[in-house]
């Protein structure tokens, strides 16, 4: 069935370890930037991630703590998820790398990134989950972890207290 899948719903799925994907693939006169995630940006940036235990099992928890969320829990952990998952960077060996399915599957997307374009802040989930991103430009501005596990931990946690505190 075609349509739009809400943060909701998609982050339902991932609480049953399901993981939505489009079957749609950008038109050949922009190859280097889609508005909407096509198969290219599933194919290149989501499907290598999940198929690390570590990543599956923290997409899991994310969808959990959307199950009985508010709505404005929703929008934060699609907030998070935007941030890490979709436009995550991590600087290693003083070099900023990206690990976002977002920047992976849109070459326009990662030159902006990596080649000064886009303000780099340092990753703050309490920052992250307030900030509304755009999704039909380029973004102004990304997150750098010093590690992947950084990352995971730092969102880990985020949701833990989001369950707890309810
Ligand atoms: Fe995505």
């Amino acid at each position: 069935m075609a349509g739009l899948v809400s943060s909701r719903d998609f982050l339902g799925a991932l609480s049953r370890r399901i993981f939505p994907c489009t079957q749609y693939i950008r038109h050949h006169s922009t190859p280097y930037y889609t508005p909407e995630p096509d198969i290219c940006h599933e194919m290149l940036g989501h499907i290598p991630m999940l198929a690390n235990r570590d990543f599956s099992n923290l997409t899991q928890k994310f969808g959990e703590a959307a199950v009985g969320a508010s709505d404005a829990e929703i929008d934060q952990l699609g907030r998070l998820y935007w941030y890490t998952v979709e436009f995550g960077v991590v600087r290693q060996s003083g070099e900023l790398r990206a690990y976002g399915a977002g920047l992976l599957s849109s070459f326009g997307e990662l030159e902006n990134a990596l080649s000064g374009k886009a303000e780099i802040r340092k990753f703050d989930p309490e920052v992250v989950r307030q900030i509304v991103y755009p999704i039909t430009t380029y973004q102004p501005f990304l997150f750098e972890v010093s590690s992947i596990a950084e990352a995971f931990d730092r969102m880990s946690a985020f949701v833990e207290k989001m369950r707890a505190e309810r």
